[in-house]
């Protein structure tokens, strides 16, 4: 079996700082306008990107992970937009299944699905699902985004007690800014929790390369017309540490069964 390299994708350049910090030897390659940095984390193999954003960029970036850096996994870790109700500003979600909300190949095929794929949705192992959960839950649990982001910035964004959700992620070339998109999205797939631009792609290159995947995203807004106002800020002070925080963790348990 060759040795596990974990890719490690982020939409911002704040969210993967904090993981590049962590990395023993970091060495840094520029490809196609973007910056690789590998290492090892704990002792393993990571390759950490700034993919930039949309579907189209983080889709060439998971491809050169796979074919220039070998990656055996894929982590994509970001902020989303909330579209169900009971999500708050500050909880993450883990994909149990992705969707690209902006493809319609209609009448060649039903709408959101995957021309010659077949299918809608990419789906995440019950088992990886249940891996990470685990890997994570203390976070949440245990009050250490709390301590680490501080009370102050927690008040400042009204996170109170930050929760971990499981479930479906849409993605796609659009930054939610309007109650009317975020309806017509939710009428459309009402099971989904968040939108973002990218999961849905690196989860197709993935499955078309047979790389395991995990997207996991921390919610910075609620995808409506107040969605942009503190956008940077959430990223700088809140979704960097979260990013940190939940690689440190992942390193620690769940990286050998997910390959
Ligand atoms: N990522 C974070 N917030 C988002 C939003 N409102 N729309 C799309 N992608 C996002």
């Amino acid at each position: 079996m060759t040795n596990p390299t974990i890719g490690i994708m982020g939409a911002m350049p704040e969210e993967i700082d904090g993981v590049i910090s962590l990395m023993d030897k970091p060495k840094r390659t520029v490809i196609g306008m973007r910056a690789y940095t590998s290492g090892t984390i704990n002792g393993i193999n990571t390759v950490v990107v700034f993919s930039r954003w949309g579907k189209v960029a983080a889709s060439a970036t998971a491809a050169t992970l796979i074919h220039i850096f070998n990656i055996t996994e894929l982590i994509f870790t970001g902020v989303a937009g909330a579209i169900d109700s009971t999500l708050k500003i500050g909880d993450v979600v883990l994909a149990k299944r992705l969707i690209q909300h902006d493809l319609d190949a209609r009448p060649l095929m039903g709408r959101f699905e995957i021309p010659l794929l077949g299918m809608t949705y990419l789906e995440v192992p019950e088992e990886t699902i249940g891996i990470l959960k685990e890997t994570i839950a203390p976070l949440f649990t245990n009050g250490i985004l709390q301590e680490s982001i501080g009370e102050n910035v927690l008040a400042e964004f009204g996170i109170n007690t930050p929760n971990l959700h499981i479930g479906d992620i849409a993605s796609g070339d659009q930054f939610f800014a309007a109650e009317a998109q975020k309806k017509q999205l939710n009428a459309a797939l009402p099971t989904v929790l968040c939108v973002e631009m990218e999961g849905a792609a690196v989860a197709q290159v993935c499955y078309e390369h047979s790389i395991p995947f995990t997207v996991i995203r921390t919610i910075s807004d609620t995808a409506d017309e107040k969605s942009h106002v503190d956008f940077p800020r959430f990223i700088s002070k809140v979704s960097s540490q979260y990013s940190l925080l939940i690689v440190q963790h992942l390193y620690r348990g769940h990286i050998q069964p997910l390959s």
